[in-house]
C-alpha cells in the first residue's frame, strides 16, 4: 500500500509554530515514528508553501496511489484550484486538520477541500494523520 501525506503551507514549521496550537513535535520526528509503526505501508511525504506545487504534486500521485492524506493548511479556506485538483483526481483523499478549525476563526470554518474528501479528520493533533493512515485499511 503507498499513502503520501501532503502538507501546506507553514506545516514547515511545526514544532517551532504556535505550539500551543499545534504541538512542539516536528513533522519530522513525527514521520520517523510514523513509518517504523507502519513498516507494511510505503508513506511518502511532501511540503510545500506554494499552492501550484500542491496542486503538481495531486496530479502526480492521484492516479497511482492508495491514499492521499491532505492538510492544506491555509489554502484549505481559500484554494478553489485546491479544491478543483482533490475533485479530478481518483485516489481518496483524507483531509486533515490538527487544530479544531470550527473552535477556531470564522474563516477557518469553509473548506474547499471538504465536498471532495473522502473523510475528514480535524482537531486530533497529529494523531489525525495517524487516524487517516488507519482509514485506508480495508
Ligand atoms: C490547519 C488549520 C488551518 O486553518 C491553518 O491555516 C493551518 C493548519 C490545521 O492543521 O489545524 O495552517 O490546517
Amino acid at each position: 500500500m503507498k499513502i503520501i501525506i501532503i502538507n501546506g503551507p507553514n506545516l514547515n514549521l511545526l514544532g517551532t509554530r504556535e505550539p500551543e496550537v499545534y504541538g512542539s513535535l516536528s513533522f519530522i520526528e513525527f514521520l520517523e515514528e510514523l513509518k517504523k509503526k507502519y513498516k507494511d505501508i510505503e508513506i511518502d511525504y511532501f511540503q510545500s508553501n506554494i499552492e501550484g506545487e500542491i496542486i503538481d504534486k495531486l496530479h502526480e500521485v492521484g492516479f497511482n496511489y492508495n491514499g492521499i492524506i491532505l492538510n492544506a493548511a491555509a489554502y484549505t479556506h481559500t484554494s478553489v484550484g485546491i479544491g478543483d485538483a482533490v475533485k479530478a483526481i481518483e485516489t481518496p483523499v483524507v483531509e486533515v486538520h490538527i487544530s479544531n478549525v470550527y473552535a477556531r476563526e470564522e474563516f477557518r470554518h469553509h473548506s474547499y477541500i471538504s465536498p471532495n474528501a473522502s473523510g475528514i479528520i480535524v482537531g486530533m493533533g497529529l494523531k489525525g494523520y495517524e487516524l487517516a493512515i488507519q482509514s485506508f485499511y480495508d
